[in-house]
């Protein structure tokens, strides 16, 4: 489509930043929603896309940064612009890129004062219908397998345990603080390197996918109300000065068996909880690795310089690093493009090349910071609860006398239905006993009567008791075939078509019911 708005994206000019935010991959899905994209020469360079590839993909190349800014209606890049990249915004224009709104007042005032509309990729709400949207969550997933990676490289011993002919080596113990996007990754990690894995998060409820990715979840001996991170959007709220100190007597009794800390915890807009702290690093033993991906907001821990690398006096390693996502930059910039050009496609739902910006889509309206001119952050709640823990309605309890009082109610209303059904019922086969010949009256009988049976059987059958009841209904199928098997050599013609008819039916729910139930079994299969 020639018409369709053009999409581009500049090469980065943050130091360090490998990533870009399209790829030629993403640029073949982008044109199929009717938009031409193009992109600045170099930009995917340091990712591993070359100029070629792009214009393989018929992605347009543009020199200049200018030159593209200029021609591009919608800019999607991944850090947030900088001071001569902002003077480019103007009517008309969208923006996607992380844009930081609380802490960038510079972006927010150009933003708002040219009039451009800017959607924050940090600010897609954690709702499942925005998960293929959130960037903040692709990240953090790469940032956690990383970091296991980056101990790795700074550790001088095997992950996994071995037993050689040059002795034995025990496996490695890691511990991941904070199970979140980022810790989940490292667990997955670190366990499939073959390390001893225990993790620890303030949310008891991650400690079930904890145990199912083969670490262990460290337990505190504390009884606190469980944090709901349904009520604080999908994150932990602080926690008490109780049980903090709990939490810190067992980090400090780990401590010198662990050989490698990996810690992720985060509260959002708060500074990094403080948690592995200077006598829990001088615990530890020479050669241990300490990973913290909360470099970026102070640190969880205490010795951590943000972009750096230390060693401590002990031997310690402390690895601050705040750009593992731009470290596998060819892994972020697909996952990431992903994400842009998944929040396109809601942003053009008439794949016709042009954006329409609703701002009554949840989705659409928790990213964008300015509109046309205002600045629309913070945004209201949005309407769908958070992924995490939904809570439950509640349900009053009954007294036991409340109880009885309402089964009988229930009971009473349940009997005047079925005898008003049962009084029609007679009823009409009155009146078709007056008319029909007895010996149709019998068949006539038994198949109200099982219709009315097979109902009953199958409208009082849960949900999830469906595949037994496959294997009751392709029964029933077995005993019409062997009826209709009996008949099919009738010599009434119109006897022998429906023999046949009932046989064909009769398998193919037969067949289909094998496959259906093939199916739901293969769901619990462990691939
Ligand atoms: P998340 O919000 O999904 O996870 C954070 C987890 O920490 C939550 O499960 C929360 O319950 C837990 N937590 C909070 N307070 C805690 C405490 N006191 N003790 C134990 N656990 C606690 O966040 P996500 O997306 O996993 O990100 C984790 C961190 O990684 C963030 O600090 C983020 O900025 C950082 N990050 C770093 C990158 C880097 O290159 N260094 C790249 C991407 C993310």
């Amino acid at each position: 489509m020639d018409n369709g708005q053009i999409i581009g994206t500049p090469k980065e000019l943050a130091k360090g930043e490998a990533r870009v935010a399209m790829t030629p991959e993403s640029a073949i899905h982008l044109q199929k929603l009717g938009y031409r994209c193009a992109i600045q020469s170099g930009a995917g360079k340091l990712a591993g896309f070359s100029d070629d590839a792009y214009k393989e993909a018929g992605v347009e190349i543009i020199k200049t940064a200018k030159g593209l800014w200029e021609k591009a209606g919608i800019i999607a890049k991944v850090q947030q612009p900088e001071s001569r990249e902002l003077k480019y915004l103007a009517k008309g224009k969208t923006l996607i890129s992380f844009f930081n709104p609380a802490g960038n007042e510079e972006g927010m005032e150009a933003a708002k004062t040219s009039g451009a509309n800017v959607i924050a990729m940090e600010m897609v709400p954690r709702i499942s219908r925005a998960q293929k949207m959130d960037a903040l969550s692709s990240m953090a997933n790469i940032a956690g397998y990383r970091a296991v990676i980056e101990a790795g490289n700074n550790f001088g011993r095997f992950f996994t345990g071995q037993i050689t002919a040059a002795g034995k080596v025990p496996p490695a113990k890691v511990l991941v603080v904070g199970a979140g996007v980022a810790g989940l990754a490292a667990i997955g990690a670190s366990v499939s390197l073959g390390a001893i894995t225990y993790a620890f998060d303030v949310r008891p409820e991650v400690a079930e996918q904890v145990e199912s990715m083969g670490a262990e979840f460290v337990y505190l001996d504390f009884e606190e109300e469980q944090q709901d991170g349904a009520e604080t959007g999908g994150y932990a709220s602080v926690s008490s000065p109780e049980f903090r100190e709990a939490q810190l007597a067992k980090f400090r009794e780990l401590a010198p068996e662990v050989d490698i800390v990996i810690t992720t915890a985060l509260i959002p807009n708060r500074e990094a909880p403080k948690l592995w702290l200077e006598d829990m690093v001088a615990a530890m033993k020479t050669g241990s690795v300490v990973v913290d991906l909360a470099a970026e907001r102070g640190g969880n821990c205490e010795g951590t310089v943000k972009d750096e690398k230390v060693v401590t006096d002990n031997g310690v390693t402390i690895i601050g690093y705040t750009d593992f996502p731009s470290r596998m930059a060819a892994q972020a910039s697909t996952l990431y493009s992903t994400n842009i050009r998944h929040m396109m496609t809601d942003l053009t739902p008439e794949k016709d090349g042009q954006v329409n910006h609703n701002m009554e889509d949840d989705v659409i309206r928790g990213a964008t910071v300015t509109f046309e001119g205002d600045i629309t952050f913070p945004p209201p709640p949005p309407k769908v609860k958070a992924i995490a823990a939904q809570k439950k309605p509640e349900v009053k309890e009954l007294t036991p006398e409340e109880k009885r009082e309402k089964e009988i109610a229930d009971f009473k209303a349940a009997s005047k239905q079925q005898f008003t059904l049962l009084g029609v019922g007679a009823l009409l086969m009155l009146i078709v006993g007056a008319f029909a010949p007895a010996s149709f009256m019998q068949h006539f009988i038994v198949f109200v009567l099982s219709c009315f049976v097979g109902f009953q059987v199958i409208w009082n059958v849960s949900h999830s008791l469906h595949t037994p009841l496959m294997a009751v209904t392709n029964a029933i199928s077995g005993i019409v075939i062997l009826g209709a098997v009996l008949q099919i050599g009738s010599e009434s013609n119109l006897v022998a078509i429906m023999a046949a008819i009932s046989v064909l039916i009769a398998t193919i729910n037969i067949v289909g019911g094998f496959l259906v139930t093939r199916r739901m079994l293969a769901m619990f299969e462990k691939s």
